[in-house]
């Protein structure tokens, strides 16, 4: 029998019977539909695919039509998981109405469950007109990747008295807009369980230490796919960039060798 679309309600019970939340990122069929039958709870469609899968340096090029175009993938693969939609950059800075006009399409055109942000306080008002428009809005606080050039490189957050304070503030008041979630990403491990605590939302971290009520990785951080070094925080758990870089290899080999095809690979 087909299991139950995991809800937003279903994650806040998480929180409360301490079941700790899978989240992993996903940007196409195949992969959202490994992901989805092996039990992730919730899929990301990541701004990352602007890093992980078009080849750029930082995630602002990724464009709402493009998010769109990989939300409509994902969520044709999934039956259990709760899939969330990134906010690309653009499309929710200029104010309450962009940011709605994007939720909306991302909903309405990308078939998610769920939309996320990056930003504190600054887009409080954003999370709150989404959240008044029954569209559920996961926060993102900490390491924003969108933020790259005001923080001067992917660097972790929070490390001072003062940042950490205002990173306290910037979870109150994703909490108090009407977020269902949180990611706190690249964080100290000593205030991921503050922050958790200060809060009634789930916390979903990425190299944010243990102490969240959940943990998000880019998948093809997890993979082992693309040749640059991974962050600290990455556990590699594959390397599928030498398995598929072995297999191209043998497949060459033998249509050189005229190896392949073979009789029963021939009509
Ligand atoms: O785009 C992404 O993959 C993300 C995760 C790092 C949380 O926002």
């Amino acid at each position: 029998m087909r299991e139950a679309r995991i809800t937003v309600p279903g994650l806040a019970r998480k929180r409360r019977d301490g079941d700790k939340i899978v989240m992993l990122t996903a940007y196409d069929f195949p992969f959202a539909q490994i992901l989805d039958r092996s039990g992730v709870d919730v899929l990301l469609v990541g701004d990352s695919v602007g890093t992980c899968v078009q080849g750029h340096d930082t995630t602002l090029p990724v464009t709402l039509d493009e998010m769109i175009y990989h939300c409509r993938m994902v969520t044709r693969a999934t039956e259990r998981a709760l899939v969330v939609g990134d906010m690309p950059f653009g499309s929710y800075q200029r104010g309450v109405s962009a940011a709605l006009d994007t939720a909306c399409r991302l909903v309405q055109e990308g078939g998610v469950q769920a939309v996320k942000l990056e930003g504190g306080e600054r887009v409080a008002e954003q999370i709150e007109a989404i959240a008044r428009a029954d569209i559920p809005v996961m926060g993102h606080i900490g390491l924003t990747p969108q933020s790259v050039h005001r923080m001067g490189g992917f660097r972790v957050q929070g490390r001072t008295e003062s940042a950490k304070e205002l990173l306290l503030r910037d979870a109150r008041a994703v909490e108090a807009a009407g977020a269902f979630a949180v990611v706190l990403e690249g964080i100290p491990q000593a205030l991921a369980p503050e922050i958790t605590e200060a809060l009634s939302i789930p916390t979903i971290g990425i190299g944010a230490g243990i102490g969240c009520d959940g943990q998000v990785m880019v998948l093809h951080d997890l993979l082992g796919l693309g040749d640059h070094t991974p962050p600290k925080f990455v556990r590699e758990y594959v390397n599928l960039s030498e398995i598929v870089g072995k297999a191209t290899r043998m497949y060459a080999e033998d249509v050189r060798l005229q190896k392949f095809p073979g009789e029963h690979e021939s009509y």
